[in-house]
């Protein structure tokens, strides 16, 4: 479903480069749940956008669902997002003053569903994420960070997505709360889903069913989580 060989990214800034990619490749199935795990500066976050299709490398190939990503132009690229890809970020990206079910429904507002239609599938979502029912109309700046981190997650299901990518999804929240988002991550593995995470922290990293290491722009370690607790 995923596949990545020799990518390599350049940032030039002026006369200084920075190479942040040195050659990463790596194979991932559907329905795998995989942790990026690497300290700050190891090239996480130029991977997730590589993988989001939100950048493009300098070199090497992306495959997402048998495309060719790596070599699209900027609006294809933005179809990818719009239609493969459901990202959660560490800052939830919520819209705080509208409704629960208004964040949810927003990514449909132009892809020609009506509004009963969009009702309805943002509500199945939020069920699936596990939202409790009482907040649908509540104002998302009235949730705890937990709270606004699953309504991200339902968010992120919207378009139905072949892949989810989470950002440091548990870097604002504190020790009990990251553990139930990523059980609720989890409980997305058990439901067949496609999930890739990053984080710098192993403990959250142990969540997942593989986790991958990045150091210094290159691959450290690949491996089944052996610790793997569902
Ligand atoms: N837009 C950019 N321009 C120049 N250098 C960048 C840019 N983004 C990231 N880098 C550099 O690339 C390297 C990897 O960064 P990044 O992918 O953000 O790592 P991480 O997310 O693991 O902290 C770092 O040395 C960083 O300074
Ligand atoms: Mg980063």
């Amino acid at each position: 479903m995923i596949e990545c060989k020799n990518l390599v990214k350049i940032y030039k800034n002026g006369d200084v480069e920075t190479m942040a990619l040195k050659g990463v490749s790596f194979h991932i199935e559907e329905g795998e749940f995989v942790a990026i795990i690497g300290p700050s500066g190891s090239g996480k976050s130029t991977l997730m956008h590589i993988l989001g299709a939100l950048d493009s490398p300098t070199s090497g190939e992306y495959f997402l669902d048998g495309q060719e990503v790596s070599k699209l132009n900027d609006d294809e690229l933005s179809e990818i997002r719009k239609n493969k890809i459901g990202f959660v970020f560490q800052a939830f990206n919520l819209l705080p003053r509208a409704t629960v079910l208004r964040n949810v429904m927003l990514p449909l507002l132009y892809t020609g569903t009506s509004q009963q239609e969009r009702e309805e599938q943002a509500i199945k979502c939020l069920r699936y994420a596990g939202m409790e029912e009482s907040k649908f109309h509540n104002r998302s700046n009235q949730l705890s960070g937990g709270q606004m981190q699953r309504v991200a997650i339902a968010r992120a299901l919207i378009n139905n997505p072949s892949i989810i990518l989470a950002d440091e999804p548990t870097g604002n929240l504190d020790t009990k709360t990251s553990h139930v988002v990523m059980q609720a991550f989890q409980e997305l593995h058990r439901k067949g889903h496609t999930i890739i995470l990053i984080t710098h922290e192993q403990e959250i990293a142990e969540f997942a069913r593989r986790i991958i290491s990045v150091r210094d722009g290159v691959i450290e370690k690949d491996a089944i989580n052996e610790k793997y607790h569902a």
